[in-house]
């Protein structure tokens, strides 16, 4: 492993005790089944024999992601994310657990033919050193699908339209002020634009792409029965892609030659 002190500081929040991941997803059934939708769509039909989730925490995704590989490894840089994987997945004695990080992957070039990473761009200002590393593990014929929390979505548009200001090609510091005087590690929203740049130095390009999340909203979340929002979430994902409408963006991509 490159630099065992960089892996301790991005896995740190993941790895206090009084930082339980597990518990964040209680009430955000409707973001979980976002998700799984948009990744059910952007595989369809395709089977893989070893897919990765990239910093896939405790594991949330491993399950669901088996119906589309014969093999799931979780990799995750935080040991305490993997202690609760091993509870999370007790059933799943196939599923592997490796503590690897995204610029530094334990696995050899080309051995994934699928990877996911989903909801740790967040943690990632600068994304180089991992694009390369997904782009060097992912097979000639693989996929990647990048889950990118998207500072252009609708709202943060209508915001900059009213200030008559551009949006920006950078990646913006959402982490409060207090957070940021106590170094939380870094906690960015990206502008997909310019991620898809990123991708393309690293020889990697986006096939399709995917708004997610549209309905995010506790208010929402109270008036509509989640079918409901599930129902129209569908509808929006294809239909609002190009806008970047939702404040998640799920990316399908292949390595560009
Ligand atoms: C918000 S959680 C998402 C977990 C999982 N992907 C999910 O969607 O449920 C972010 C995860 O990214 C991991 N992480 C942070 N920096 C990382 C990096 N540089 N490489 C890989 N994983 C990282 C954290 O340890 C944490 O488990």
């Amino acid at each position: 492993m490159k630099n065992p002190t960089s892996i301790k500081k991005k896995a740190d929040q993941y790895n206090d005790p009084s930082h339980n991941y597990l518990r964040y997803w209680d009430g955000r059934d409707y973001e979980n089944a976002a998700e799984q939708i948009a990744i059910s769509r952007l595989l369809k039909g395709k089977r893989f024999k070893h897919a990765a989730d990239i910093g896939g925490g405790y594991g949330r995704l491993c399950v669901f992601l088996k119906e589309f590989a014969d093999k799931v490894t979780l990799a995750e840089p935080s040991r305490q994310q993997l202690d609760i994987g091993k509870e999370f997945l007790k059933d799943e004695a196939d599923i592997d657990m490796v503590l690897t990080q995204a610029d530094d992957l334990k696995f050899k070039a080309g051995e994934l033919d699928l990877i996911t990473m989903i909801r740790v761009m967040h943690h990632l200002p600068d994304p180089a050193p991992e694009f390369r590393e997904l782009a060097r593990v992912l097979s000639k014929d693989g996929y990647l699908i990048l889950e990118v929390a998207n500072y252009a979505h609708g709202r943060n548009r209508v915001k900059h339209f009213l200030k008559g200001q551009r949006l920006p090609t950078d990646p913006v510091d959402i982490r409060s002020e207090k957070n940021k005087r106590e170094e939380e590690i870094p906690f960015v929203n990206h502008n997909p634009k310019t991620v898809q740049k990123q991708l393309a130095h690293a020889g990697l390009k986006v096939e399709k792409s995917l708004s997610v999340s549209n309905l995010r909203s506790p208010a929402l979340k109270k008036l509509l029965p989640r079918s409901a929002m599930l129902a129209a979430e569908r509808v929006m994902q294809p239909a609002l892609a190009k806008t970047y409408f939702g404040p998640s963006v799920f990316f399908l991509i292949k390595k560009a030659s």
